[in-house]
C-alpha cells in the first residue's frame, strides 16, 4: 500500500501510483513472488476516466506490471470498487481459471479541486433522483444522520466519537493521509489562531471544524486522497510457495441495494451490509461475536456507526454509544479501523477495498505493530459503494 494522500503524489500518474503499491506487495512476499507467477490481475477503479481523463485502466496496469498478455480486468463498484475486485479474484482462483492472481485499486484524485473530486464522486449516486436535486455524498450522508439521529435519540457527539477515535488510530500509522490525533491539530490551529481548546470536543464544536452538510462537520468526512493497495491471491494448495503464514479469505459476501435513497424503507441501516455480512459469516461458519478486529467503511462518521450495528456488532441505535465509550477503540472489546479508517487514513476510493485488506493481513499475522489487536485469529473487511447500493464483505482468517 503507498501512503494515502493529496499532496505526497501530486508529480505521479494513477498507474505510477499502483505500480509503487504493487512493488511493495511483490516484494513483501516471504518466499519470493513474480508477477509472470499471476494468471489475472482485478483492478478495482471508481472514475479514473474523470480524474485523470484515462479509461481502460486494468489494461494499463497489466502492461505496466509486465504481465500482459493475461487477462486484466477492471472493477467498477464506486467507493467499493476494490472490494469488488478481491471478490472477483476470488471467483477466478475458486473457477480453476488461474492459481494465482493480482488484485489491486487505485484513485487519483487531487488533481481536480474539490468542486470537480464531489461532482465526480456524486456519479455514484442516482443522476435521476438525486443528482439532479443538487445531492453530494456529504449530503447523502448528511441526510441518513439526521434520520439516524432523530430515530434513535442518538447525538452528534455520538459520531464526533468516531472521528476521535479514528484519528488517535490514523496517528500511529506511517501511511495514513492525517498522521495526528484531533487534541494535536487543536493545539496547531489555536496556536496560530491565538486560541486555547478544553478537549477534543470544545474543538469539534468550534468554527474550526466547520458544517459541510448539518449535522456532519470537517472532521465527520473523510478526505480527498491519492493512493493504490494490492494484493497477492494464491489458492490454497499454492500459498505455501509463497509463505509459511497465509491468511485466509474464509467467506465472501457482496450485495446490493437501490441507489436512490428515497426507495429504501429505512435509510437508516445499510441493507446490503446486513446481507453481505450474513453471507460471509455463513461461508466461513462464524457469528459477528467471533470477529476480533474489524475495517469498516467509514467515509463518513454515521457510515462507521451503521457499519457496526449491521454487521451484527452492536444492536440498532448503539453504535455510537459504543464508540463513545471506547468499545471500538484500539484497547476495546470490538476495535474497528485500527489503521485509522478511511476518516483519518484517508479514501482514494478504488484502493479502500484492498488498503482493508492489506490492514487485516497484518493484524492476522501479528505485523500491525503500534494498532496491533491482540488475538487476532479472524477479522472482516467492510467496503461500501455511494450509499450502500454495493457493499462487500470479507471474512479473513490467520
Ligand atoms: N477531515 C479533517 N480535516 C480535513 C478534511 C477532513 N475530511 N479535509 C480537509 N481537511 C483539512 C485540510 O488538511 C486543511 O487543513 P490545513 O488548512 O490545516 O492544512 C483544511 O481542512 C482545508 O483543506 P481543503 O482540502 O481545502 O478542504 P475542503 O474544504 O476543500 O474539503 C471536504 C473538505 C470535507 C469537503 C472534502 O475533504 C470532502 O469532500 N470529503 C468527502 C469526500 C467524499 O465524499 N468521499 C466519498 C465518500 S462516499
Amino acid at each position: 500500500m503507498t501512503r494515502f494522500h493529496n499532496k505526497v503524489h501530486a508529480d505521479k500518474t494513477g498507474r505510477e501510483i499502483f505500480v509503487e503499491a504493487a512493488l511493495e506487495a511483490a516484494a513483501s512476499v516471504d518466499k519470493g513472488f513474480s508477477f509472470r507467477d499471476a494468471g489475472m490481475l482485478v483492478l478495482g477503479n471508481f472514475t479514473s476516466d474523470v480524474f485523470e481523463g484515462q479509461g481502460h485502466t486494468a489494461a494499463l496496469m497489466a502492461d505496466w506490471l509486465g504481465v500482459n498478455p493475461v487477462p486484466a480486468v477492471r472493477v467498477e463498484d464506486a467507493c467499493a470498487s476494490s472490494g469488488a475486485a478481491l471478490n472477483v479474484g476470488v471467483f477466478a482462483i475458486a473457477s480453476g481459471m488461474t492459481d494465482v492472481a493480482i488484485v489491486g485499486g487505485v484513485e487519483k484524485m487531487s488533481q481536480l479541486n474539490t468542486e470537480g473530486v464531489t461532482d465526480a464522486l456524486a456519479l455514484a449516486a442516482d443522476n435521476l433522483y438525486e443528482i439532479s436535486v443538487g445531492f453530494t455524498f456529504p449530503s447523502i450522508y448528511a441526510a441518513i444522520a439526521s434520520a439516524y439521529l432523530h430515530k434513535y435519540g442518538a447525538r452528534w457527539e455520538e459520531l464526533a466519537a468516531v472521528a476521535i477515535k479514528n484519528h488517535v488510530n490514523g496517528a500511529l500509522n506511517p501511511k495514513a493521509h492525517f498522521q495526528a490525533d484531533i487534541m494535536t491539530t487543536a493545539k496547531r490551529i489555536g496556536e496560530k489562531q491565538g486560541r486555547t481548546f478544553a478537549n477534543e470536543m470544545d474543538f469539534l464544536k468550534s468554527e474550526f471544524n466547520p458544517i459541510v452538510s448539518s449535522p456532519l462537520r470537517l472532521f465527520d468526512c473523510c478526505p480527498v486522497s491519492d493512493g493504490a493497495a494490492v494484493a497477492v491471491l494464491a489458492a490454497d494448495d499454492v500459498a505455501k510457495r509463497y509463505t509459511d503464514t497465509p491468511i485466509h479469505i474464509a467467506g465472501i459476501g457482496q450485495a446490493s441495494d437501490t441507489i436512490a435513497l428515497h426507495s429504501r424503507p429505512d435509510i437508516t441501516t445499510l441493507s446490503a451490509t446486513v446481507k453481505a455480512a450474513g453471507d460471509a459469516y455463513k461461508m466461513a461458519g462464524i457469528k459477528p461475536r467471533d470477529i476480533r478486529v474489524a475495517d469498516v467503511h467509514d467515509c463518513f462518521t454515521i457510515a462507521e456507526v451503521l457499519a457496526t450495528e449491521d454487521l451484527g456488532f452492536f444492536p440498532k441505535g448503539a453504535g455510537g454509544k459504543a464508540a463513545e465509550e471506547g468499545r471500538t477503540s484500539l484497547k476495546g472489546d470490538t476495535p474497528i479501523n485500527p489503521d485509522g479508517g478511511l476518516k483519518a487514513k484517508g479514501h482514494p476510493v478504488g484502493a479502500t477495498g484492498v488498503a482493508m485488506a492489506y490492514e487485516m493481513f497484518k493484524q492476522l499475522r501479528g505485523e500491525a505493530g503500534a494498532v496491533q489487536v491482540g488475538g487476532a485469529e479472524v477479522g472482516l473487511i467492510h467496503n461500501v459503494g455511494a450509499a450502500g447500493a454495493t457493499v462487500v464483505v470479507q471474512v479473513m482468517r490467520r
